[in-house]
């Protein structure tokens, strides 16, 4: 038996007064897959919003990065790159010279996205990171082509405030002066709609947080009947947070093979499982100060639901 990081923050999270699991473990292939119809659901507009920013706005994002040819642009945790590619077409079509360098920790996401660009795009020159993201940038931060990062899709939105400066101010450090940050944020918005995305009644994003049960039953050897978990989430207007939870629908004791024990859960207990933060203006101007950035531009969806905010070291 292999002990994995998954299997750490189990037995971490499972054992906690307040029990967690952390939302990094969704994208499992299975939960990739899920996530993926997420993303096709009408009520979960940050896709389509950050689609119309990156298709209909292109060239002015192009016009503010000011860059020397040829430049790199490095996607981090770059998923299917369905959104990029808006981005990508119109350099491309522009002639500009670039490379675009997706990182991610999946080889298989990785793969999937080098054959869709293949084929979309055929003339653009991609050169693939499989790895973290900071071990990927310290290999960028040794040449001296300008260099664009990408941190899309809302996955700000996932880390607590002080993870955020953490992540912000490594990605500072692996940066040149005049590199920029492409970020994009969700921003607060009627707190119904923001309610309706996450909540969806078809029961998707249900699937999606039941998959973690389903993932340690596959992966460690877990006795999970996920039928005897529900799902439960909450947006509060008052601080931008939606957290979303597992809910144990009765006392249970459940045993994890590798793990060589068993979890007790009380009637009702939560197992807290994501935290997808909503900012305004004034928090996303504030974080990028705090981190040492200056904010060039905001570019926003046509409902000013989502912002891709361009920053400069
Ligand atoms: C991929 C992290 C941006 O928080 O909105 C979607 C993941 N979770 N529905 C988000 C997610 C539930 C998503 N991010």
């Amino acid at each position: 038996m292999v002990t994995t990081a998954f299997h750490q923050a189990i037995e971490e999270g499972l054992t906690a007064s307040s029990k967690y699991i952390s939302s990094q473990f969704f994208y499992d292939d299975q939960g990739s897959r899920i996530f993926q119809d997420i993303m096709r659901m009408p009520e979960y507009y940050p896709t389509s919003c950050e689609f119309e920013i990156l298709s209909f706005q292109a060239l002015q994002i192009i016009n503010k990065l000011d860059f020397s040819e040829p430049f790199n642009i490095v996607e981090l945790g770059a998923g299917d790159g369905i959104k990029t590619l808006q981005l990508l077409r119109k350099l491309t079509e522009l002639g500009a010279y670039f490379h675009y360098v997706p990182i991610d920790i999946s080889a298989e996401a990785i793969q999937a996205l080098e054959e869709n660009m293949a084929r979309e795009l055929p003339s653009l020159s991609i050169k693939s990171l499989v790895g973290d993201y900071f071990t990927q940038m310290e290999v960028l931060a040794q040449s001296d082509i300008p260099c664009l990062f990408l941190f899309l899709g809302g996955n700000i939105g996932n880390y607590e405030a002080p993870q955020v400066d953490d992540l912000l101010s490594q990605f500072y450090e692996q940066m040149k002066p005049g590199d920029k940050l492409l970020t994009g944020f969700d921003l607060q918005k009627n707190p119904i709609t923001i309610r309706r995305a996450y909540d969806d009644s078809q029961g998707i994003t249900k699937a999606f947080n039941i998959n973690l049960l389903h993932r340690i039953n596959r992966e460690m050897g877990g006795m999970f009947l996920p039928d005897q978990f529900d799902f439960y989430c909450d947006y509060n207007p008052k601080n931008g947070e939606v957290r979303s939870y597992l809910v144990s629908l009765k006392s249970q004791d459940v045993y994890i093979e590798d793990l060589e024990r068993s979890f007790h859960f009380d009637q009702n207990e939560l197992i807290w499982t994501e935290l997808s933060r909503k900012y305004t203006f004034a928090e996303i101007e504030q974080l990028a100060r705090k981190n040492g950035f200056r904010v060039v531009n905001h570019f926003l969806d046509c409902k000013h639901y989502f912002t891709d905010s361009l920053w400069v070291k």
